[in-house]
């Protein structure tokens, strides 16, 4: 039997069965990762090999320097999944990998990694995308969470809020205009001189500060629409630092973060409470690295039970990059009938496919 054939016929079998061992590879940025996911819901392993270490320096990811980064680390990660599962790759029935969105060299490391093994092991290969990875990290969080539900994806490239109305279908409601969530608070936190990736350090100081000893108005526009728009408080950020600095005064930094991640906390959970009214759901799923967040986390946990709404989000290392989602998300993709062919291409840019 050819790859092809031997591949479509496990497929047929995942889809009838809607059970499958998988294992997921995720490259898209400065994370080496790789898991296995029972079903889509339960992680049997989940191996990062983070890289940011290499890239604090630059006070960014240098996409060259991560593409290599990752060949070198990826069959240790795999390995590494495969033996904290206490599994071997026999007992694989498919293989999921990231095919964009992110940057191209870093995701063709997996995305031949997984090809290979696919190819190797006659299994069928899933290409996804990796928003949809962050969405499912909640299936894997909540076991009983079933779409339809709300979902906002707060990360450092996408701010997105969501109607899921499947486990492979979501419909785009809303989101920033100019810079991601995640992006807003990594350049708050480099005009604070805090180093990359800046959310944590920004959570970290935020957590001795005022949230109200200043406002940041504007990621909030109190119209019932769905958008908002984070690279004007960003400006205003930096005017008032200057400001300040000019009058010589000792900068407030702390207040100064925890204004700032208020204003960014109070636009994603009111427009997202917004959106969940709107669709009429009666549960809200956070997802992305920011969902790290405990500030953010708790104002959504409060403000979701007064309205009566329930509230999911993933442990933290599973709001971050890492393949367990990966996992979870190409497992939904192959009980739904679809694969992926070894012609499979990564994409640096890649819309949320739609319904
Ligand atoms: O989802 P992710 O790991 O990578 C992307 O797909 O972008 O998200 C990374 C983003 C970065 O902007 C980082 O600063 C932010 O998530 N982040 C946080 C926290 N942990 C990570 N932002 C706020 N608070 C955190 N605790
Ligand atoms: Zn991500």
């Amino acid at each position: 039997m050819s790859y092809h054939e031997a591949a479509a016929q496990k497929a047929r079998e995942i889809a009838h069965s809607q059970k499958a061992m998988v294992l997921a590879m995720e490259t898209s940025c400065d994370e080496t990762a790789a898991a296995v996911v029972r079903d889509g819901r339960v992680v049997c392993a989940n191996i990062i090999a983070s890289q940011v270490e290499t890239h604090i320096k630059y006070g960014g990811v240098v996409p060259e320097i991560a593409a290599r980064e990752h060949v070198q680390a990826m069959q240790r990660v795999i390995r590494l999944a495969l033996r904290e599962a206490g599994m071997q790759y026999a007992d694989m029935d498919a293989v999921a990998v990231t095919s964009g969105p992110g940057l191209i060299g870093a995701l063709l490391v997996g995305l031949c990694a997984a090809k290979a093994t696919a190819y190797a092991l006659n299994l069928p290969l899933i290409g996804v995308h990796h928003i949809e990875g962050h969405i499912a990290a909640n299936y894997i969080a909540s076991p009983d969470l079933k779409p339809p539900y709300t979902c906002l994806v707060a990360s450092g490239g996408h701010t997105l809020i969501l109607d899921v109305q499947h486990y492979t279908c979501m419909r785009l409601m809303g989101g920033t205009r100019d810079d991601a969530a995640g992006e807003a608070l990594d350049k708050a936190a480099r005009v604070l001189g805090l180093p990359y990736p800046g959310g944590p350090h920004i959570e970290r100081l935020a957590r001795r500060g005022d949230a109200y000893a200043y406002t940041f108005s504007g990621a909030f526009n109190k119209a019932r629409h769905l958008e908002m728009s984070f690279s004007g408080i960003k400006t205003a950020l930096i005017n008032k630092i200057q400001e300040l600095k000019q009058a010589g005064t000792q900068l407030p930094e702390a207040d100064l973060a925890a204004s700032f991640q208020q204003a960014v906390i109070d636009a994603l959970v009111q427009k997202t409470l917004w959106a969940a009214e709107q669709n009429a759901h009666d549960t809200i799923a956070l997802c992305g690295g920011v969902a790290a967040n405990t500030a953010l986390r708790q104002a959504f946990a409060e403000r979701a039970a007064a309205k009566g709404m329930r509230f999911v989000c993933p442990p933290l290392e599973l709001c971050t990059d890492n393949a367990a989602m990966i996992g979870s998300a190409g497992a939904y993709r192959l009980f739904d009938g679809y694969t992926s062919g070894m012609d499979l291409n990564a994409a640096a840019r890649w819309p949320l496919p739609g319904c």
